[in-house]
């Protein structure tokens, strides 16, 4: 059964029947499509389009239709063209004659945009649930490793003493954002329920649209019927979302793929989230790492290819559009299938604190020696390059900054007393630094923002 062939005199070619043809990858819009139709058939009974008996016949039809695709047991026929298609020809099998009133006054157009943004809807609030799981790991490492110095690297290169938990957390603020991002993305969706606005230029029955927006969930409908049949804003924000999760789940792959390097020995993953060579058997290879510093690439291949084709396109809807579900989808299963092993790899990995302590140096003080002399009264500009001076002589003598005799530090600078050794305590350079957010220093004021954050989503 196709849906339009009236006016046709012959059938369509097989292989562009093929290329049109979605149901392949839209199947998943049955839910909301269902829930959608439902809510279309209560919206023609209020605008007695519908009689109540007619209106009760489909509801039924259509829930039978649900039941068979969570059981498993629809069955496709080989003129479904798309879900919309599909569930119409079973609905018909099911009601008889009146199943063919369930599209008045409404399109395709208005149908598929309508699904789409109720499938959205729903997806984001299930990521949500795996984006907090990681994040929850992220908050454990952190409390494990409130008191464990490490180096933080700017460049790469090794920087100034940071606390593992800072580490970690700077991590779990990227993924907050996030959610937050996704959270927001979804309550400005909730205002523009395109159902009613036909095929483009709106539906000539009176419906109240308004409360058809609120049976689905909707807060509001949209302003223009034909803005909203091609409107795929929704789709590309949600696509900017993932990808932008995904480069944040990228950097922390790569912090980790790094600090799992025997080389720098900071974290060992389980041998659970590890996997061997086939050829070197000491080789232990964070794959699921590399896996999720890859996949960003997949997720932001996603969002310019959708931009891509929205780029140009004349008004109305044009079926270039049916390009953008197979990218949202995958973005989707991508970071479903990404984040539980990540939220695992993360829980279950074990930081070498000994190791991590060990890679600090003196050198990463310097700062703090250059803040010593600022204490005395030297602008900072002159300070840092005379505590330059002091690296290069440490560094030209072999020895660390606090084996440098006195007598050395006044060939720098006379400004310099013994107290200078107290400069050279990384838990002190940590803590010095407990301006909010700082680099340490109050740790529990940083963690009862991450923990008002949580308790804001439970
Ligand atoms: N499968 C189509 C899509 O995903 C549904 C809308 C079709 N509309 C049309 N006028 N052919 O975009």
């Amino acid at each position: 059964m196709t849906l339009w062939g009236g006016a046709f005199s012959q059938p369509t070619d097989d292989a562009v029947r093929r290329l049109n043809d979605s149901l392949r990858f839209d199947w998943r819009l049955y839910d909301v499509d269902i829930t959608g139709s439902i809510a279309w058939a209560w919206a023609l009974a209020d605008a007695d389009v519908l009689a109540a008996d007619e209106c009760e016949t489909l509801v039924g039809g259509l829930e039978q239709v649900r039941a068979e695709f969570h059981a498993g047991t629809f069955v496709p026929a080989p003129g479904d063209e798309d879900i919309h298609t599909a569930v119409e020809r079973r609905l018909t099998e099911i009601a008889g004659g009146v199943a063919g009133k369930l599209h008045t006054g409404r399109s395709r157009n208005d149908q598929v945009a309508t699904d789409v943004l109720l499938w959205l809807l729903d997806a984001q609030a299930k990521l949500i649930a795996h984006l907090l799981e990681l994040a929850q790991a992220l908050i454990a490492q952190a409390q494990q490793h409130a008191g464990a110095l490490m180096p933080g690297y700017t460049h790469l290169q090794p920087a100034q003493p940071v606390t593992a938990a800072h580490w970690w957390l700077s991590h779990f603020w990227a993924l907050a954002r996030d959610i937050e991002r996704l959270e927001q993305l979804a309550d400005a969706w909730r205002e523009k329920c395109p159902l009613g606005s036909g095929a483009l230029a709106g539906t000539p029955y009176p419906i109240d649209r308004q409360a058809l927006a609120r049976r689905l969930g909707f807060r509001g409908c949209t302003a223009n019927s034909l803005d909203a049949v091609a409107d795929r804003d929704h789709v590309a924000e949600c696509l900017f979302a993932l990808a932008l999760a995904g480069v944040h789940l990228s950097r922390l792959a790569e912090d980790l793929i790094i600090y799992a390097n025997p080389a720098f020995g900071f974290v060992r993953l389980d041998e659970r989230y590890s996997t061997g060579s086939s050829l070197m058997p000491q080789k232990r290879n964070p794959d699921p790492l590399e896996l999720a510093r890859g996949k960003a690439g997949r997720l932001i291949g996603h969002l310019s290819g959708l931009l891509t084709t929205l780029k140009g396109l004349p008004s109305g809807y044009n079926k270039d559009l049916q390009e953008d579900k197979e990218p949202l989808f995958d973005a989707f299963d991508t970071l479903l299938a990404l984040l539980p092993p990540l939220a695992g790899l993360v829980s279950s990995l074990d930081m070498d604190t000994d190791r991590m302590r060990a890679a600090l140096n003196e050198a990463m003080l310097a700062t703090d020696l250059a803040d010593y002399l600022v204490g005395r009264g030297i602008p900072f500009r002159q300070a840092h390059g005379l505590a330059g001076e002091v690296v290069r002589l440490a560094e030209l003598k072999g020895v660390e900054l606090s084996a440098l005799a006195l007598e050395d530090y006044h060939t720098i600078s006379d400004v310099f007393e013994t107290s200078v050794l107290d400069v050279f305590s990384f838990e002190a350079a940590v803590a010095r630094r407990g301006v909010v957010s700082g680099g340490a220093g109050d740790f529990d004021e940083q963690m009862q923002r991450v923990q008002a954050w949580v308790s804001r989503r439970q």
